[in-house]
């Protein structure tokens, strides 16, 4: 369906804060209900934590932990087709299952959300089920992570439907930046989806390659952009200063943003940034940017966090729209433009005067040298056919599957360069659970000569990471084709980590393209005491 853009107000998902609360413990429901997702569109069946899309906001203090006991109210049957051609996804098993994952946390691999860990309303679960409430300890700083849900073989489906939230860390040093809180903070997860006339959600089935797969589709690409489950929506602010948390909790789609001086429809004045604010990133997937980094342009892959500051002091009375130009697949692509995003109407009263800052330093780096690491894994990034039956177009890593035995084992408390050795034709948002890494550098090498012999030949020298790359603590990293992405991380535990030498914690890496997640792209990795 084609609808009014700009129509309805930008919606807060409510706040379950775990600050000043004696209360180490709470509750969150899986459920289906029905929400307006649109003016003119009849409410949507979907399915969220707590019953809402997203599910409310779940707010802590670095160091003190929580524990979330996760239960599902959910039908037995999916609101989309399941193929349960994909592994993990077979039709012995409950239609119906979920894990929560919270992503980009340090916790022990039972808290994780392991893709196996699932359970279902009725109390089925797999094998790698906690029945205890997951416990977080939140050791990190402060920063915006998120919660989705995880389960084998059908993340991209449980996902779409809405089960996802924000999950912020705070602590002091953010406190003392004096940066814009309260109101002006503002969460923004962005999602893109299909309609039908009748609200209901539309998931296709039907794969766009030469060879078709039964239901499984290699990406999804909605035409409607929803932020916070609202298709298009405006936010009316006052003239000064915002900080919103942008999330890219797509299934498949990269966001190129920027921002146009337009009127009231969302129709475009003018192409220049002569007349619009620009974007001051503060922070990314793992917190605060050592200092802030004046952006035109935000380019978002999925499951990344861009933590920015926008000021509107000087544009009261004046409209901005967000706009999307990320082809799809990025960067090949180009079929599936969903443009526009949402709009900013700078039409509120300035309610008192804007004290917020956004200093020159923000919080300390510290590095992770190259030298400090004690291994280097070449990692392969590919697309494959299964042997199996041939037809079916799988995504791989290290071509090894799912379940053949671990091969990446790295020692607790060592430093690794994992390099991604992209030779698909696409870039994929790679994902690594348990650690925030700094990624190093990315090498153009011969993607033919490695096809052909299993040998990287670079073509140039290691280019130097986008700024808001490094210095920045990430947990989610491009990787470009025909490029060696290199990142670098300390396989540290968290509170309560076994000491026994030996003992083996099991994590997983994946592609965050949900689609991809789903069907292969997806290996366990073990961190050795
Ligand atoms: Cu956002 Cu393995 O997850
Ligand atoms: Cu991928």
């Amino acid at each position: 369906v084609k609808l009014a853009r700009y129509v309805d107000p930008l919606p807060i998902p409510s706040l379950i804060s775990a600050i000043g609360s004696s209360n180490k413990i709470i509750d969150i429901e899986m459920r289906q209900f029905r929400q307006r997702v649109h003016r003119d569109l009849p409410p949507t069946t979907l399915w969220g934590y707590n019953g809402s899309w997203p599910g409310p906001t779940i707010e802590v203090q670095s160091g003190q932990a929580l524990s979330i006991n996760w239960t599902s109210k959910l039908p037995t049957r999916h609101l989309f087709r399941v193929d349960h051609s994909i592994h993990g996804a077979e039709s012995s098993i409950p239609e119906v299952r979920n894990v929560a994952h919270i992503h980009g946390a340090c916790v022990l691999p039972d808290d994780d959300g392991f893709p196996e860990a699932w359970f279902t309303a009725n109390g089925e679960h797999g094998p790698k089920f906690n029945p205890r409430p997951s416990f977080y300890p939140n050791g990190q700083s402060s920063t915006a992570l998120w919660y989705h849900d995880h389960c084998m073989g059908i993340t991209r489906l449980n996902i779409y439907a809405g089960l996802a939230g924000f999950y912020l860390i705070r602590d002091e040093a953010e406190r003392t930046l004096n940066l814009p809180s309260g109101e002006y903070e503002v969460p923004l997860m962005l999602q893109d989806r299909l309609f039908h006339r009748d609200g209901s959600l539309y998931y296709p089935t039907v794969v766009n390659g030469p060879r078709e797969h039964p239901l499984w589709i290699q990406e999804f690409y909605g035409d409607m952009n929803c932020v916070n489950g609202m298709v298009m929506p405006f936010l009316e602010v006052e003239p000064r200063k915002y900080r919103f948390r942008i999330l890219n909790a797509a299934n498949s789609r990269f966001y190129h943003l920027r921002l146009f001086n337009t009127d009231g429809a969302g129709k475009s004045l003018d192409d220049s940034f002569d007349d619009v604010p620009s974007f001051q990133q503060i922070g990314t997937d793992g917190g605060l940017l050592p200092t802030p980094l004046e952006l035109r342009y935000l380019l978002i892959g999925p499951a990344e966090r861009f933590d920015i500051v926008i000021d509107f002091s000087n544009f009261k009375g004046k409209y901005f729209s967000l706009v999307n130009d990320a082809p799809a697949p990025y960067t090949m692509g180009g079929q599936y433009v969903a443009e526009d995003v949402m709009l900013f109407k700078v039409t509120k009263p300035l309610s008192g005067k804007d004290t917020s800052t956004v200093p020159d330093t923000l919080v300390p780096f510290e590095a992770l040298e190259p030298t400090y690491a004690t291994r280097e894994r070449m990692l392969l990034v590919s697309e494959k056919e299964r042997p199996s039956d041939g037809y079916v177009i799988i995504g791989l890593l290290g071509d090894a599957r799912w379940h053949d035995p671990i091969t990446e084992d790295p020692k607790a408390g060592s430093t690794e360069i994992w390099s991604f050795v992209n030779i698909t034709g696409d870039v994929h948002p790679l994902h690594i659970h348990l650690v925030q890494f700094q990624v190093l550098n990315r090498q153009p090498f011969d993607v033919q000569t490695y096809q052909q012999t299993g040998k990287i030949v670079f073509t140039g020298k290691p280019m130097a990471p986008e700024s808001n790359e490094r210095p920045a603590h990430k947990d989610t990293i491009k990787s470009y084709p025909g490029f060696v992405t290199r990142v670098i991380q300390r396989f540290d535990l968290p509170q309560g980590a076994p000491t026994t030498p030996g003992e083996e914690l099991v994590y997983v890496w994946h592609c965050h393209i949900l689609e991809h997640e789903d069907n292969e792209m997806m290996r366990p990795y073990k961190v050795v005491i």
